[in-house]
């Protein structure tokens, strides 16, 4: 860190070279960020930016793509502190694609609390994100430091889904919903390998630690440091049943669990408006069929046979060998086949009246997260002024609230709704 007078200058911002550096540009996710971010701001002049990685020839490679003249790279391998330095002196906002998080980050957040630059990743890693919380939030705060997680479609559609159909049912209703349910409704998941990866790190840090195991089973497991309370139960499902008020099968979503978290994360970080009775659960939606019971239940134990193995046994070394590699992704066509995709949530009142709202997007999910933390970014950049906290570990729903809605939708990333009705054009995952 250096001398207070430095840190006040470069806290200032004056001295920041860049609005936005995406660290992890070169990757499956930091590409699609660096591309929205050239797209809609870079080349109309309204952001100025960098990007950052660990490999100056794939660095070369995506300059040579966005083919624009303003844009700077930087060197920045994830276990290089100096040069994580350099990028947070230089930066008034990190945006981190790099993974596992768990892995390479953490010295890049100290970077950027240290050199008064906001950031914000993609990281839904359970473990990481409560050891960050529990060592960092403190300092980020009292530095005005804003740290974003989980930026990407975990968990900004279930944040502001969740978020706009609470505001809908206070407005209609006087009441908020003490109950609310979600699922994803369509579209598809291809799981790249830097989330496998990601999964992975999660995996191996609860077999090696049985506390980790009870911390991140606890359905609030990064609520804000002493605020695990684990009250009201709201287990993640783990079974095929049938969902009366969705009127199908709902089926487990791993994604979900982390986007429940984050919204019981946010509700206590909001001081618990909607009621210390509050539940969230998040799940997929499986289909009203004899047929598509037996393929949820399939998929559940395929998918329950990966995350449930310890990955240190030769059973689960053999099973994270058959995962996909680091850097690779579904392809072009494969993303546009996998397509738009939507979130559906179910809310109930105390007094028993039904709110509905839907979050949905046009892109696939990866193309999605991408735009999605890029806006996140360049919102913390230009509008830092109307950001509702000053610094520490929040989310974006309680750090910037509604007005993030206004570009993600503009640039059509995500848009969504509400009514007491049915949602418009539900439809199944598949
Ligand atoms: N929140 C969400 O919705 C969401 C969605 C998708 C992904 N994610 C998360 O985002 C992260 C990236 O996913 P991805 O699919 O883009 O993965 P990826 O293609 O494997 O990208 C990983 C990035 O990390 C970089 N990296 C790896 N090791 C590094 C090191 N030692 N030093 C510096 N950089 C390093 C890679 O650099 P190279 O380019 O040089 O390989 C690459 O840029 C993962 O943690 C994943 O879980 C979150």
């Amino acid at each position: 860190m250096g001398n207070r007078e430095d840190d006040r200058q470069e806290m200032s911002g004056t001295d920041k070279k860049y609005d936005v550096v995406v660290w992890g540009a070169t990757g499956f996710s930091g590409r699609p960020a660096a591309l929205h971010l050239n797209r809609f701001y870079a080349s109309q002049g309204k952001i100025r930016m960098a990007v950052a990685a660990r490999s100056k020839s794939r660095l070369q490679a995506l300059l040579k793509e966005l083919d624009s003249p303003e844009i700077d790279m930087l060197v920045c391998p994830g276990d290089d502190a100096e040069a994580a330095a350099q990028v947070a002196r230089s930066a008034r906002v990190v945006c981190s694609a790099v993974g596992p998080a768990a892995r390479w980050s953490t010295p890049m957040v100290d970077a950027c609390i240290a050199h008064g630059t906001d950031y914000c990743d993609l990281s839904g890693e359970l473990h990481w994100l409560r050891k960050m919380i529990d060592t960092r939030d403190a300092i980020a705060r009292a530095r005005g430091v804003l740290i974003l997680n989980a930026t990407g479609v975990d968990s900004i559609p279930t944040e502001y889904g969740v978020q706009r159909l609470q505001q809908a049912a206070r407005e209609a209703f006087g009441e908020y919903c003490v109950r609310v349910k979600g699922c994803f409704a369509h579209g598809k998941i291809a799981v790249a390998g830097g989330s496998f990866l990601s999964g992975k790190g999660v995996m191996e840090a609860i077999a090696d630690d049985p506390e980790m195991r009870e911390i991140i089973s606890n359905p609030y497991s990064i609520n804000p440091t002493g605020d695990l309370h684990g009250y009201p139960p709201c287990p993640d499902l783990e079974h095929v049943v049938y969902d009366e008020d969705f009127a199908q099968y709902i089926k487990p979503f791993p994604v979900g669990q982390i986007n429940a978290r984050v919204v019981r994360r946010a509700h206590s970080l909001a001081g618990y408006p909607y009621g210390h009775e509050f539940t969230y659960i998040e799940c997929a939606l499986a289909g009203h069929s004899a047929w598509d019971r037996l393929k949820a239940i399939l998929e559940t134990r395929a998918v329950g046979l990966f995350v449930n193995t310890n990955p240190r046994t030769p059973l689960g070394k053999m099973l994270m060998a058959l995962g996909p590699r680091e850097g690779s992704g579904p392809s072009d066509e494969q993303m546009h086949r996998n397509g738009p995709f939507g979130f559906v949530y179910w809310g109930r009142t105390q007094s028993g009246k039904v709110m509905r709202s839907w979050a949905t997007s046009p892109l696939d999910v990866h193309r999605a997260t991408a735009a999605m933390m890029a806006e996140t970014a360049v919102y913390l950049a230009k509008q830092r002024a109307d950001v509702l906290q000053q610094g520490g570990f929040w989310t974006p729903g309680t750090a910037i609230g509604d007005a993030l809605l206004k570009p993600l939708q503009r640039h059509r990333v995500l848009d969504t709704g509400t009514t007491q009705g049915l949602w418009p054009n539900i439809r199944i995952y598949s």
